[in-house]
């Protein structure tokens, strides 16, 4: 069988990702592996449509298509994102419709399930035969017990191609709204006062629901709030996963576009943030896809703690619950505020009027406050995941992480907490004894609301 590979690394063949298909090429020699790379290629492929529709051709004449990618920031890289707009921008869907596929990542395992999500949707969204997934930690390769994992995988995946078998569908499709948001006026403004409010948006038109929504937003408050359009910046390319930012946050484009500066001087000096986007498939726009693959040369450490960040959106997002959960994270992950979304599904230009006010005086309110909600398991979970990364196989060549880490006290391990530890060996010896465990036992609730409850009955003072 043909088997088309569409790899999602920017770097090419010199990818972890590309090293799992190699030994799936080797396990399966029967089979013909044809790697095409996408993200490496994008400006070729996006430029030249004799060059898209050979990729095209060769999914058609394909058996199946295996999706393989490295996760970038809780989704695929933006390039990959590119490559899935073009093939409705460019009329492409037929050729996937009722293909078998699959997918296969590699990652540090942090949202590998909302890009995976992403993956399988995009391809229910074009009636394709989806197979599954494969999540695989970068250096699973070296198990055996992982190799044999990825061996079945791909042995499951050629068979259910060859006996045609039936797959489910998992995402509902997205219906889009035809509503048109029409703005009423804006009466008592909201006062930033000295809070500097920054919109980032990836339109400039202000006949668009989103363009006329982010109008609207800007006129509610009482001084000049400041917008900028992704479009306008001035960005080389995408994120290149070369990692030499890990040493000092030091990134190879620097002096060679605008991102850096803008990132620095616009984004990290902003109180309150305001994302604006249309939905284009199951995300936001690839630019918007650059912008946040752009941001990883400041690391994994938080570099926007305790911003408040509101978002505008226009589309579905009610209906793509995996997209809410990334924005979530990402705000959660930065140690910011999440304070609220705003999107035109109601169908009422004066709900909307209404809660696009409400969010710009929540947004100032929180600021005032200095208010930052505790992170739900989005953030507790995703920060533990870059704690262990940073701690241990990625310290190098994390440098800069490990620095900003110490300085943070990222580095909470229990294994510091030399109380609990104390109580913990004092009360599982004891516990060995039949009458001790019966009286705690006994006081278990009691106990367990013990030391708040001093907190929660205290006089106030
Ligand atoms: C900019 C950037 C963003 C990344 N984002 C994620 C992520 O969100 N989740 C994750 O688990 N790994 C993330 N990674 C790690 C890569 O997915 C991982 O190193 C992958 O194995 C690289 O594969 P490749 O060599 O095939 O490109 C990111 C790496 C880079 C450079």
């Amino acid at each position: 069988m043909k088997i088309i590979i569409l790899n999602g690394s920017p770097k090419g063949d010199v990818s972890v990702t590309m090293q799992y298909v190699h030994f799936i090429g080797k396990k399966f020699p029967q089979h013909e592996l044809k790697i095409i790379d996408i993200s490496r290629r994008i400006k070729a492929i996006e430029k030249d449509d004799k060059d898209f529709r050979g990729i095209i051709d060769e999914i058609r004449s394909a058996d199946g298509v295996l999706w393989a990618f490295p996760l970038y920031f809780l989704l695929v890289h933006s390039h990959y994102k590119r490559f899935i707009e073009l093939i409705s921008e460019r009329g492409a869907e037929d050729v996937f419709k009722d293909k078998y596929t699959a997918a296969l990542s590699t990652s540090i395992k942090f949202y590998d399930h909302t890009a995976h999500n992403y993956i399988n949707a995009i391809c229910d969204d074009l009636e394709m035969k989806y197979l599954g997934s494969f999540s695989a930690e970068m250096y699973d390769l070296l198990e055996e017990k992982e190799r044999r994992k990825l061996v079945l995988f791909a042995q499951s995946f050629f068979s259910a191609i060859q006996n045609n078998i039936p797959t489910p569908k998992n995402f509902q499709p997205v219906v889009h709204s035809d509503f048109d948001y029409l703005p009423g006026t804006v009466e008592a403004k909201v006062d930033p006062r000295s809070r500097k409010v920054l919109i980032l948006t990836d339109t400039g038109d202000d006949r668009t629901n989103l363009g006329r929504m982010i109008d609207q937003f800007s006129r509610v408050f009482s001084n000049p709030v400041e917008v900028i359009n992704l479009n306008d910046l001035d960005i080389k390319g995408g994120c290149l996963g070369c990692i030499q930012c890990g040493y000092d946050n030091r990134c190879v484009y620097e002096g060679k576009d605008g991102y850096i500066d803008f990132y620095n001087g616009k984004v990290k000096t902003a109180d309150i943030l305001v994302f604006t986007g249309a939905i284009k498939d199951r995300y936001l726009s690839s630019i918007w896809k650059t912008y946040f693959d752009r941001s990883f040369f400041t690391g994994h450490a938080p570099s926007l703690i305790g911003k408040q960040v509101g978002f505008i959106i226009s589309g579905p997002l009610r209906q793509i619950p995996n997209l809410r959960q990334i924005l979530e994270a990402q705000v959660q992950t930065q140690h910011a505020n999440c304070v609220g979304f705003v999107t035109d599904e109601y169908g009422d230009s004066s709900a909307v009027d209404g809660l696009l006010r409400s969010l710009a005086e929540r947004l100032v309110q929180s600021a005032d406050n200095g208010y930052v909600s505790p992170p739900t398991f989005l953030g507790v979970g995703g920060s533990k995941i870059f704690r262990d990364a940073i701690w241990g196989k990625l310290r190098f060549p994390f440098r800069a992480d490990y620095l900003a880490y110490k300085k943070l006290r990222v580095f909470d391990f229990p294994q510091k907490d030399y109380k609990s530890r104390l109580r913990n060996v004092t009360m599982l010896l004891l516990s060995k004894i039949p009458r001790f465990r019966k009286e705690v036992n006994k006081r278990m609730k009691q106990e367990m609301i013990k030391p708040i409850q001093n907190v929660a009955r205290a006089k106030l003072g």
